[in-house]
């Protein structure tokens, strides 16, 4: 799957740079026109195995799954907005109702926007108004979103929020990124410090646990780095929530949607949550978010929260079909999400071993990051290996994505073939091998 860059893709991008706004996108010249089963196709017929989920969002499949299209193409032809914050609606109500389900029992309250940042928004109103306080705590590596009042949670990378501040009332604190420990110790002789950390510090000395209105975390932090804490982590952080009366905010939007074969990735911890935020995958392509809240949290009051477009009657359409293919199929997606994870694990795994550059590898079902290293002991991120090996990819028909400051997020669509998995995983290894090969060869003439 040799990929050539044609004048026409050089046009697309030259173009580009001429009328857009400047995004995050920077390496690859990827420019994708349709998708068919596991594969995808730039406009210049260029063939990929995506192994990126187009950011987390097409978790059943590229081609997004038949029953979301035709759902969205009926739904095309009644009405697509119907001002549901205004008026009322059937579909966005069934869709709440089903929604709640997934949840733990108890829930909930629905409320519908069109996007990660916007359902964190809301999360952050809705928290200080159940509580009547103002403050938020949030975690260094956490990304909730580039708005405002999210972007003040946000702590993933510096130039996310350079030159956008001042921002509101976070208070960041150190995250279980056991890897490279922000206090220099060691899993689990550490006895989970980072969250006496934020007793001892922030709360003692900053501010009150009575002024913290939530704490707001993602179960794996996604843009951070594809992060996995232990799981007592999460208990702690739990703990501290309730013994302060903090609402405790959980992130789904990357992470949830059975990513890490269950639908809510929080539920791999033993742990709940007060507010759950979901987004990308919801939708199954189609822009929704949603902020679905404890039933016992009440109601906040008319008019204070809303929005034009949320509950969209054609989002709608595309995330109640996404989420009906869930529920008929959770059985078998659940299988075969821990079986391709298990597979994806023990190849990457055998790279670890195999390749210097590679130093750690963490994960859950079908979300599993891959940290690159200039060496296994001094663990100095690989960035500009990692681009190589983008690229490098890219170049051989595999699509992937960055995280953190040397990772590669492994995520392809639940729904890939084992045949398109272990393709995918071929072209990731010649890509580890022929980028730490050079390294190596470099090495070595500078040692000489
Ligand atoms: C965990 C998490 N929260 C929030 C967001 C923001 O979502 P959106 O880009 O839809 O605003 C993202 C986006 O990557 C995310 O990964």
């Amino acid at each position: 799957m040799k990929v050539e860059i044609d004048g026409r893709i050089k046009r697309i991008i030259a173009r580009d740079k001429k009328v857009m706004i400047t995004t995050t996108r920077e390496s690859y010249p990827f420019v994708p026109a349709h998708g068919e089963g596991d594969f995808v196709y730039d406009v210049s017929g260029n063939k990929f195995i995506d192994f990126s989920s187009f950011i987390s969002v097409y978790n059943l499949g590229i081609d997004g799954n038949k029953a979301i299209r035709s759902a969205v193409k009926k739904q095309l032809d009644a009405l697509t907005h119907s001002a549901f914050t205004d008026y009322y609606g059937e579909l966005p109500v069934r869709f709440a109702e089903k929604l709640v389900t997934m949840f733990p029992s108890g829930f909930g309250r629905v409320f519908f926007s069109n996007s990660g940042t916007e359902a964190n928004e809301a999360a952050i109103k809705f928290a200080r108004i159940f509580t009547k306080r103002q403050y938020m705590l949030a975690f260094y590596g956490g990304f909730h979103g580039r708005t405002l009042g999210s972007l003040s949670l946000t702590a993933s990378r510096a130039v996310q929020r350079e030159g956008f501040g001042p921002f509101g009332s976070a208070i960041h604190v150190p995250f279980a990124y056991c890897y490279r420990c922000p206090l220099k110790q060691e899993y689990p002789s550490c006895g989970i410090a980072c969250v006496d950390y934020i007793k001892d510090y922030p709360l003692s000395k900053e501010v009150s646990g009575k002024e913290v209105a939530g704490i707001i975390i993602e179960p794996i932090q996604g843009e951070g780095g594809y992060i996995v804490p232990p799981k007592d982590f999460f208990k702690k952080i739990r703990k501290l929530a309730d013994e302060n009366g903090m609402l405790l905010i959980d992130d789904e939007v990357q992470a949830g949607y059975m990513r890490t074969g269950k639908f809510l990735a929080l539920d791999n911890f033993g742990v709940k949550a007060d507010i759950y935020t979901m987004a990308k995958a919801l939708g199954g392509g189609l822009p929704i978010g949603a902020t679905i809240t404890r039933r016992s949290l009440g109601n906040i009051p008319a008019g204070s929260h809303a929005n034009t477009f949320g509950g969209n009657l054609a989002s709608i359409a595309a995330a109640d079909a996404s989420l009906r293919y869930v529920q008929r199929n959770m059985k078998n997606l659940h299988k075969g999400i821990m079986k391709k994870g298990r597979y994806l694990m023990k190849r990457l795994n055998e790279m670890k071993e195999r390749y210097e550059i590679v130093g750690d590898v963490r994960g859950m079902g079908l979300m599993i990051g891959v940290e690159l290293v200039k060496s296994k002991k001094g663990k100095e991120p690989a960035v500009k290996e990692r681009e190589k090996i983008l690229e490098e990819c890219f170049y051989n028909g595999l699509i992937l994505l960055p995280a953190g400051a040397s990772t590669i997020r492994v995520i392809p669509p639940l729904t890939v073939s084992m045949a398109s998995l272990e393709k995918g995983t071929d072209i990731f290894e010649n890509a580890i091998k022929k980028i730490d090969g050079s390294r190596q060869y470099l090495r070595n003439v500078v040692e000489q």
